[in-house]
């Protein structure tokens, strides 16, 4: 097989929902280019538009405007906000409305009602916002805002989503939150308020934020998605011969853990041209055939590659044979879309590849055999694109039985991917 081409992946999915939602909160019209245009984003901004704030199309090729309307500034929606498959969407909005003096109702598809939602609420609750949830502390829920108090909270996860609810929370409520996480998570949060003049202290995995009097509008190019392009890089080093050149990635440090296991696992990816929108480093990325070397992933680094351990995985699987690739502190993978940790395990297993979990530890064994077996995606669209690129390996037969779930953070993933990869 040959990968060979040039592909610009979408634009990023958490820098995306962020922008539009910050954007809600300034005081003029923002502009972004590049926004991803796929199922999780438009929840958000379909949401906003539920919560009376002027958004523009979300589409390929074409900018999105959001009209500000100052620090508070949702009307009652007429009826629940639907957040389908999307976490980032449910988690942020509930920190926004925490700081609105009404009732809002939040829902989501089958995935997102069973993820855990206990570590916003517990927080929001703190700060004075009246939080209804499901048995479990699951959507849907029901919240009412008001006045908020300050927060000083210690998150048991290490969740860009959580410390961002909590600090949109301290936005709206005009009050000061500072957020310890066990583990640095993403950070493209704090860069978004600094860009806006908010001041963000960082000590440690203490995060303080304080409140502003008003967020000026501001506009940019959203980077491309790093977890998105992982896809194309890992078809180009599985590659017999070829190159893969993905352009305007999102190489924000605390996001970028997959290109630093790459690197140790003896993988050839240049990273070039480097550039910042948004407060963000962006890169082209160069991929080449590699042989690799099994992976052995820290608990410190997950935050920093926890979307792209199904994609680790699978690579793994084609490290040399006789030794293991160990993946530890991954149990945030049960809460995702799926249970990624089980499905992960159970998927490689069907393909023929020895790989099992051993409470929040993964092992995947190197195999030569080409990958061959049916894949149960579960409407997850990081395994369905892990392992369609694990089926593009020389004499691989891989079936997933759903491919239309990447349309939640990459609906043209196929033809990017059928655009790099060829018989040889
Ligand atoms: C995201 C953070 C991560 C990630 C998700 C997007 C974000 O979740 O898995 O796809 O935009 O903040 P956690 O922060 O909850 O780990």
């Amino acid at each position: 097989m040959i990968a060979r081409g040039e592909v610009t992946v979408p634009g990023d999915k958490s820098v995306t929902h962020r922008a539009l939602l910050l954007a809600a909160l300034s005081d003029g019209r923002c502009v972004f280019t590049s926004a991803l245009a796929a199922a999780d984003t438009r929840a958000t901004a379909a949401a906003l538009r539920s919560l009376g704030v002027k958004v523009g199309p979300l589409a390929d090729g074409r900018a999105v405007s959001v009209e500000g309307r100052g620090l508070r500034p949702f009307r009652p929606a007429a009826g629940p906000l639907h957040c389908r498959n999307s976490g980032t969407t449910a988690r942020l909005l509930m920190g926004l409305l925490a700081g609105h003096p009404f009732d809002a109702t939040l829902m989501g598809d089958r995935s997102l009602s069973r993820r855990p939602m206990a570590r916003v609420t517990e927080p929001l609750r703190a700060m004075g916002a009246t939080v209804q949830a499901a048995p479990g502390e699951r959507l849907p829920i029901a919240i009412r805002g008001g006045a908020l108090k300050p927060l000083q909270w210690r998150s048991q996860v290490a969740s860009a989503q959580v410390k961002t609810a909590l600090f949109f929370a301290g936005l709206v409520g005009g009050v000061r939150v500072s957020v310890t996480e066990p583990l640095v998570s993403r950070d493209h949060t704090e860069r978004l308020l600094r860009l806006v003049g908010a001041r963000v202290d960082v000590e440690g995995t203490t995060i303080t934020v304080e409140p502003v009097e008003s967020v000026p509008a501001f506009s940019g190019e959203i980077p491309g998605d790093l977890s998105s392009a992982a896809y194309l890089v890992a078809a180009g080093l599985l590659a017999e011969d070829g190159e893969v050149v993905v352009k305007n990635v999102g190489v924000n440090p605390t996001r970028a853990g997959f290109l630093r296991v790459l690197a140790r696992m003896g993988a050839a990816v240049e990273v070039t041209n480097r550039w910042t929108s948004l407060g963000e480093a962006g890169a082209t990325l160069v991929a080449r055939p590699s042989r690799l070397t099994p992976a052995v992933v820290e608990p410190e680094e997950v935050p920093s590659l926890v979307d792209e351990v199904p994609l680790l995985a699978c690579l793994a699987s084609r490290a040399e044979g006789g030794w293991t690739s160990v993946f530890r502190g991954v149990g945030e993978l049960r809460v995702k879309e799926s249970d990624r940790l089980a499905l992960v395990a159970s998927n490689l297993a069907a393909l023929g590849v020895r790989a099992r979990t051993e409470g929040d530890t993964l092992f995947v064994e190197g195999a030569p055999a080409p990958p061959r077996g049916r894949v149960v995606t579960a409407g997850d669209h990081r395994l369905a694109m892990a392992f369609a690129v694990l089926g593009t390996v020389p004499g691989a037969e891989v079936e997933l039985d759903d491919r239309r779930c990447v349309a939640v953070s990459y609906p043209a993933f196929f033809r990017d991917l059928a655009s790099v990869v060829h018989a040889s």
